[in-house]
């Protein structure tokens, strides 16, 4: 496992900015644009049942469900959560342990199977529920009994440096903190003006001891691990969200800081062939607290260094911790571009190819061998070529060589020209290079 640096987060300015407008909670708990009505059927949204019914009929169903739903987030709102294990309560300002009540099996007998099982968190704040499976002895037990409850229950001893894995299913993973840490309180305002962006899996701090998130699949590093291999495709989205990212016109941009093989998911299973069709899109998990806006640069100081060794470079750290007001937007640019390109590479690489070894730069941990300020050198240009000629468009080719050669002094000569998605091939793409576009 690859190791970090700098275990203080960068101090996180507050933000006044409001969420963007016009946009619902999606999959990953980010906010959503809504559909264009062209998108949606002409702007007819059907629903067979309603139409059925007289269209006084229908208003007085949508009517009662709309005022139920309302008491329900109401009493949502209100618990005060006292019912439940002190450990399940939430702290979080937009989420609350809902109350199981197994008495009620007669009107809903499916409840009875899952008691003890789940833990939900209702938002009165209209984002979407979050819940995960308690690891508890009896659904251990059945898990065994049970080859497709096996499947969907996952007792995970999967760990990063801060968080663990406490138990996943297919649709959502819980952490804790490693040994005896705690979670710190999250700031969820301050993400807010990131909420649209698809490739950010967003988790949620419920308490002290618990994160929950949609569960975003495999990280690159284990599905390299397995011998896995990935076309560039998967990576499309991805380098155009973070192109978007450190455009958005509020604040400055955002800077991720922290891209690598870790922190980077595919819903794709380890160690298996690649499905036909189309495939997944890579997403970004764990950015929350690395994350840095452009009118936050100027505080940075050395102490705020963080992230991973082998992703970034002496001087893209000297440069945007220390450098002058003026390289610093474009050194926090240049360090995600560099690992967003030394994860491409490392991953559409042949698995234990020396190209593979070279864009994992393992090196960077040996003082003797870690004399050069990028990846690519004299000494191994050759392996990085033919993946140059094979993924990068016409005309960048110099921009990629000197990007994974020397990322800061092309930050400091070429600022304006800090876009990764234009200078990349990503094989039969026709989706247009857009920073407007929707979530779903
Ligand atoms: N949303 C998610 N989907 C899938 N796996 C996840 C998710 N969040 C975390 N993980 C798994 O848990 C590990 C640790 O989580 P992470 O948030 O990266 O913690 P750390 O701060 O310790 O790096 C990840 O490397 C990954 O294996
Ligand atoms: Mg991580």
């Amino acid at each position: 496992m690859f190791r970090s640096v700098g275990p203080n987060p960068a101090p996180a300015a507050h933000s006044t900015t409001p969420p963007p407008k016009n946009a619902s909670p999606d999959e990953n708990n980010n906010h959503r644009r809504r559909c264009a009505p062209a998108t949606v059927g002409n702007g007819v949204v059907s629903d067979d049942f309603l139409e059925s019914l007289p269209p006084k009929r229908s208003k007085r169903a949508a009517d009662s469900i709309k005022s139920a739903w309302k008491r329900h987030l109401t009493h949502i709102a209100n618990t005060d959560q006292k019912r439940h294990f002190k450990e399940y309560r939430s702290t979080h300002e937009h989420y609350r342990t809902l109350v199981y009540e197994p008495e009620n099996t007669d009107i809903y007998p499916l409840r009875k199977q899952e008691r003890d099982k789940w833990i939900f968190f209702c938002s009165p704040a209209k984002r979407p529920t979050l819940r995960y499976p308690i690891v508890a002895l009896p659904a251990v037990a059945e898990a065994e009994q049970s080859e497709t409850a096996r499947e969907a229950e996952k007792v995970a001893t999967v760990q990063g440096r801060f968080k663990e894995v406490l138990v996943s299913d297919k649709r959502f993973i819980a952490l804790c903190p490693v040994a005896a840490g705690t979670f710190d309180h999250r700031d969820e305002k301050r993400l807010d003006p990131l909420r649209a962006i698809a490739s950010l899996v967003f988790s949620a701090v419920i308490n002290g001891k618990l994160i929950i998130a949609r569960n975003a699949g495999t990280t690159l590093f284990d599905y390299l691990a397995e011998g896995g291999q990935l076309p560039m495709t998967v990576f499309q989205a991805l380098v155009r969200d973070v192109d978007c990212l450190h455009a958005l016109p509020l604040r400055g941009g955002a800077f991720v800081r922290d891209i690598k093989l870790e922190n980077t998911c595919i819903r794709l299973p380890a160690g298996e062939p690649l499905p036909p069709g189309p495939l997944p899109s890579a997403q970004l998990i764990d950015f929350e607290d690395d994350v840095l806006f452009g009118d936050e640069l100027l505080q940075l100081r050395p102490e705020h260094a963080r992230g991973t060794r082998e992703c970034q470079t002496d001087a893209l750290m000297q440069d945007l911790y220390a450098g002058p007001a003026a390289g610093r937007s474009a050194a926090a640019n240049a360090l995600d571009l560099y690992g967003l390109l030394l994860m491409m590479v490392a991953a559409t690489a042949p698995p234990g190819s020396d190209l593979q070894r070279a864009a994992l730069c393992e090196h960077r941990q040996v003082p003797e061998l870690d004399v050069h300020p990028g990846a690519m050198h004299d000494g191994n240009q050759a392996l990085f070529k033919p993946w140059i000629e094979a993924h990068v468009q016409d005309g960048h080719a110099e921009d990629v060589r000197q990007l994974l050669t020397d990322p800061a002094m092309f930050a400091r000569q070429h600022p304006e020209r800090l876009i990764l998605a234009p200078m990349l091939r990503f094989a039969e793409s026709t989706t247009p290079s857009s920073c407007a576009r929707s979530n779903s």
